[in-house]
């Protein structure tokens, strides 16, 4: 009975972290950066009309984002690992993990401060993000 108890409170516990904490944070952060990304992309690519306002409030929404992923320590704490697409690099280069989000905050910022005008405009602005979010990933991140 005791032994029994113990795994249900052990359940609990592993229940509790995989419904809330850091890796639902950053991946809730990713999943942003996704979704705006892909509203960006539809208008560089032509497929919805280019709209500078719309442009600048998903930059803007990309800066505060990014503002958030400066948070390493609290968004990727030490043992927070589990079976996360976050590769162990981020722990054993954590200097370098955090250089990476200061690098893309920093991109981000240029795009924000430099408001696309038109669709090339825009174009070269997502490349430079989406050069950041490539070079991270390719170090940073492992694909499940
Ligand atoms: C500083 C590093 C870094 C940058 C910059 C970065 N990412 Fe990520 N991303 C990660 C890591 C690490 C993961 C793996 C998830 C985790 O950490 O648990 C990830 C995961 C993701 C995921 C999968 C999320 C999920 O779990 O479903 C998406 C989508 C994503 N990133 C999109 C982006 C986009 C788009 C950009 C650029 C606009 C970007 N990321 C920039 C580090 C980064």
């Amino acid at each position: 009975m005791r032994r029994f108890l113990l795994s249900l409170s052990t359940l609990a516990i592993i229940a509790g972290v995989a419904h809330a904490g850091p890796v639902e944070d950053r991946e809730a952060l990713m999943k942003e950066r996704g979704r705006l990304m892909g509203e960006l992309g539809k208008m560089a690519k032509g497929e919805v009309a280019f709209d500078a306002a719309a442009t600048l409030a998903a930059l803007q929404t990309l800066q505060a984002n990014a503002e958030k992923g400066l948070d390493v320590d609290g968004l990727w704490p030490a043992g927070s690992q589990g079976d996360t697409e976050a590769s162990p690099k981020i722990w054993e280069d954590n200097a370098g993990f955090k250089a990476e989000s200061e690098k893309y905050k920093s991109v981000v910022d240029a795009a924000v401060a430099s408001a696309p005008a038109d669709v090339a405009g825009l174009q070269a602005a997502m490349g430079s993000m989406g050069q950041e979010c490539a070079a991270c990933h390719q170090t940073y991140r492992v694909k499940k």
